[in-house]
């Protein structure tokens, strides 16, 4: 073991650009990074997660949707953390995202963070063990049920050997979670590799580089969940893995005709009349929920109206309406200011609207 000495001093890089064309036709209009998870944006999660582990000077790369980001996050303050934007003109790689950061990062060691991913456990225990070790790099590690789907690293004796990108036959279950320590040597790295075939310069290349020059790169397995919400159905799962973990508090109105079971969230000037709200959920600002039923695992943000329907499992953005739907919403993610609702008028047709990449499914 390498002797702790002082306390190193680190800093965080989040990277908060890329494209999200997964996550279509939501982040159209919106960062993929501030789809909100239990009405809080993802990106938020991953601030909070270096917050917690003492990290506060902290770089936020950004494409395309910085001005929205910034608008989001401002300087930091309210966390007590510095924030520094930094500008990516194009998505060319995690580890093109490194370079741009060069600059900000110097030579100090640096977490490097997924900004659409979320870490039950926080990343504290991985902190701790950098300052202990204080090897060249450090990647956190889950095991998955299929490893073709990731970027899979292969162990010997405890030291990271081998780093493939969706391996069409993995030999080990151990996927990259998108979290990354680094020392300034990953400079170095992502200035030697060439661009995939994707043409982004990758991160796994980068480390790969570290190992086969004989840096140290240290695997760290985590224990809690980790999601990184790149596609719709991975969003709903964080909301349902948040919401798990959620206590309930009151803040707005609930007529006498309303129940409101288990651990549910009502945001100031919220109200629900006349309706069941099953937790865990969470219900935001001025939302109005009327002869309705609100299951577990559902996130609706401030503004929205919820009007003779049942919605579960499911997440609405602001301004959003759904009136009387006869049948029960789910597994949905239903963007800003959509309106869905029973038309009157005859003949009694289906009706859409409907942007590029939308999607609807009928019973
Ligand atoms: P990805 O999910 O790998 O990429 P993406 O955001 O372009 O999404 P999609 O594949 O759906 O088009 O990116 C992981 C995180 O890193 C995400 O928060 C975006 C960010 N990122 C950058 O900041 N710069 C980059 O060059 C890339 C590729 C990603």
């Amino acid at each position: 073991m390498k002797s702790t000495g002082g306390k190193l001093y680190m800093k965080g890089l989040i990277l908060s650009g890329g494209k999200g064309t997964r996550l279509r036709p939501i982040t159209f209009t919106q960062a993929k990074q501030l789809v909100p998870v239990a009405n809080k944006p993802v990106l938020f999660y991953g601030i909070e997660a270096l917050k917690e582990a003492g990290i506060k000077d902290i770089g936020i790369v950004v494409g395309e949707t910085k001005e929205e980001i910034k608008k989001a996050a401002g300087d930091g303050r309210r966390w007590g953390v510095r924030l520094t934007y930094i500008e990516q003109e194009a998505p060319l790689g995690l580890a093109h995202a490194v370079l741009v950061a060069e600059d900000f990062l110097g030579k100090t060691p640096f977490v490097m963070y997924l900004g659409d991913n979320i870490l039950k456990s926080g990343i504290h225990s991985l902190v701790e063990k950098f300052q202990i070790y204080r090897p060249n790099a450090l990647i956190l590690l889950t095991e998955v049920p299929h490893p073709e789907r990731f970027g899979v690293a292969e162990l010997e004796n405890g030291r990271v050997v081998r780093l493939v990108e969706k391996p069409r036959q993995p030999r080990s279950n151990l996927a990259l979670v998108g979290v990354y320590m680094f020392d300034h040597h990953i400079f170095e790295a992502a200035r030697a590799i060439k661009p995939s075939w994707r043409n982004e310069l990758e991160i796994t290349d980068a480390i790969q580089y570290l190992v086969d020059h004989g840096y140290q790169v240290q695997p760290h397995i985590v224990s809690g969940w980790w999601k990184d919400t790149g596609k719709i159905e991975d969003v709903l799962e964080a909301n349902r893995l948040i919401l798990e973990s959620i206590e309930g508090r009151i803040e707005g109105e609930v007529d006498v005709e309303s129940r409101l079971n288990g651990q549910v969230v009502l945001e100031k000037g919220a109200r629900v009349i006349r309706s069941v709200v099953r937790g865990p959920a969470i219900i935001g600002e001025k939302t109005e929920i009327i002869d309705s039923y609100i299951g577990p695992f559902t996130s609706i943000q401030a503004n929205c109206r919820v009007i003779k329907t049942e919605i579960e499992h499911s997440i609405m953005l602001e301004g959003s309406q759904i009136i009387d739907i006869g049948g029960r919403i789910d597994e949905s993610l239903i963007g800003r200011e959509v309106r869905i609702y029973q038309g009157q008028a005859k003949p009694r047709v289906y009706r859409f609207v409907l942007g590029e990449k939308s999607e609807v499914g009928l019973k």
